[in-house]
């Protein structure tokens, strides 16, 4: 019976670069012309192919604007990152990190979605410069400290959701 040579596999990987893990940060602007639960499908197509491909990431939406930061393979990255820029779905993307990383800071989560909402809308503001949320005003640090902000505040919130066993949503659209 013919073995599979697991040392050959992994050569092979690594002349891929595929041991080397990746995280990029961008923003970007939702197209308005696209149809009603629109930015709910790029979710659900995002948690479905990160999951096979192995990513992991946070996408923030919030007026208009994208946010997102993803880690998974080097070449992996880079395919998603080609088939990003010719989305028409969203447009003048921008990268605001990309660097290799040792361990993934979003392990948990093919794609976790965080929304602002009405009651945490001031932490958005907090980080941005100006009155109205606008990731393009904003620079690197702060947008990786808001992300941060964001997932410490929805983790909390449902860690103590988990424990009261109430069901309440921790964001609101709009
Ligand atoms: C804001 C935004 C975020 C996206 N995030 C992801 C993602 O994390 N993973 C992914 O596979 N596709 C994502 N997409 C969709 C990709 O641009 C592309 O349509 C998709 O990967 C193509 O998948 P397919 O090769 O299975 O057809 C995103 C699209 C937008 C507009």
């Amino acid at each position: 019976m013919e073995s599979v040579d697991l040392s050959e596999l992994n050569r092979l990987k690594m002349l891929h670069g595929e041991h080397i893990i990746l995280r990029l940060t961008y923003i970007s602007r939702y197209n308005n012309d696209n149809p009603n639960g629109e930015v709910t499908r790029i979710l659900d197509q995002a948690q479905q192919n990160n999951e096979r491909n192995g990513i992991t990431g946070a996408l923030v939406f919030n007026h208009n604007y994208f946010l997102q930061s993803i880690e998974g393979a080097r070449p992996v990255i880079n395919e998603l990152l080609r088939k990003l820029v010719k989305d028409n779905r969203h447009h003048a993307l921008q990268i605001i990190e990309c660097c290799e990383v040792e361990q993934r800071r979003w392990s948990k989560w093919s794609m976790k979605y965080l929304i602002p909402s009405e009651e945490n809308k001031g932490l958005a503001l907090k980080f941005s410069t100006g009155t109205q949320f606008n990731p393009y005003l904003m620079s690197t640090n702060q947008i990786m400290m808001l992300i941060d902000a964001l997932s410490e505040i929805q983790e909390q919130e449902q860690a103590e959701e988990s424990v009261s066993k109430k069901k309440k949503p921790w964001f609101s659209i709009g």
